[in-house]
């Protein structure tokens, strides 16, 4: 496995490649076993994978964790190597932002992606994911691409950015992986300390389960909010603990096609949530057929 951390190392090894065909994943480290299913399913998809680790200064807001976000370096790259991984590409911030990131030229998703959801609390977040991934695509040249659906709406501003700019890569999504209890695995979670806040992130996973066994139950058209509403009451109550605070940021129904609110739930709704727990943000969605 080869570790590059500029574009002209890549560009060396690219050519040895010789025009085989190249499957990434864009990660930002501190790898689990999300990523590494996602990586898996890239080394199927094209001749050569490659991951890229880099945590992303564009795509956090100023009081966002980027100065605490994990960066354990050498054990993503034992994770890489032990997969089979191909080339791994760690840049350094200023090999990204040669310019700096103040006067830098960036990928704007349409605000009717953006402007609701993380896009909503995370103003500029998706423009920094958007111009970042493009970065990597125009710098790694892949004809294939993975992300995780548990990022719902960054899979969407992706796929919507590749095909607006007529970028040549596939985008292929990937199912959700979560540990046993349902709770979605993210990098994140390691910030989850105690016993009780582990037990109460599960909550988002329980909301969104018992959503879809209700509508899959219902034999009459739901109600999108009333039915999210009482569900959320009454897990939020099931979870209630003394050191634990839970704050929804968000829980909606959209259509999973375009991502516009929907007033009944059904097969085509996706329902998706945002939750602190005490200090940590998690997010989570599920799709109701
Ligand atoms: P990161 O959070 O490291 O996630 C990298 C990829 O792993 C994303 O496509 C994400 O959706 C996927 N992923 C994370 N947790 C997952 C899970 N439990 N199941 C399936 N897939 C999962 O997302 C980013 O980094 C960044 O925004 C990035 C796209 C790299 C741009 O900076």
């Amino acid at each position: 496995m080869r570790v590059v951390a500029t574009p002209a190392d890549y560009d060396e090894l690219y050519t040895q490649w010789q025009g085989k065909t190249v499957a990434l994943v864009p990660t930002m480290g501190a790898l689990h076993e999300g990523h590494m299913a996602l990586i898996r399913y890239a080394r199927q998809l094209a001749d050569v994978a490659v991951v890229s680790i880099f945590v992303n200064p564009l795509q956090f807001g100023p009081t966002e964790d980027l100065s605490r976000y994990p960066r354990p370096l050498e054990q993503d790259l034992g994770i890489c190597r032990e997969l089979g991984v191909d080339a791994v590409f760690t840049p350094s911030v200023d090999t990204l932002y040669p310019a700096g990131m103040a006067n830098v030229t960036t990928v704007v998703p349409p605000e009717n992606l953006t402007e609701h959801f993380c896009g909503e609390f995370r103003p500029g977040h998706f423009t920094g994911v958007a111009t970042v991934v493009l970065k990597l695509f125009n710098l790694l040249r892949p004809s294939v691409a993975v992300f995780g659906e548990k990022d719902a709406q960054q899979l969407m501003v992706i796929r919507k950015m590749t095909r607006d700019l007529h970028v040549p890569v596939t985008i292929v999504p990937y199912p959700t992986v979560r540990e046993e209890s349902g709770l979605a695995l993210s990098s994140r979670n390691r910030y989850l300390q105690t016993e009780a806040e582990q037990q109460a992130a599960r909550c988002l996973y329980r909301i969104l389960n018992r959503i879809r066994e209700q509508v899959q139950a219902s034999e009459q058209r739901l109600d999108a909010k009333t039915t999210l509403e009482s569900i959320s009451r009454q897990v939020l109550g099931e979870v209630a603990h003394p050191d634990v605070t839970v704050c929804l940021q968000y829980l909606e129904a959209v259509d999973k096609n375009t991502f516009a609110p929907v007033q009944i739930l059904g097969p085509d709704s996706k329902i998706l949530i945002a939750a602190y727990v005490n200090q940590v943000r998690l997010i989570d969605n599920l799709d109701l057929g």
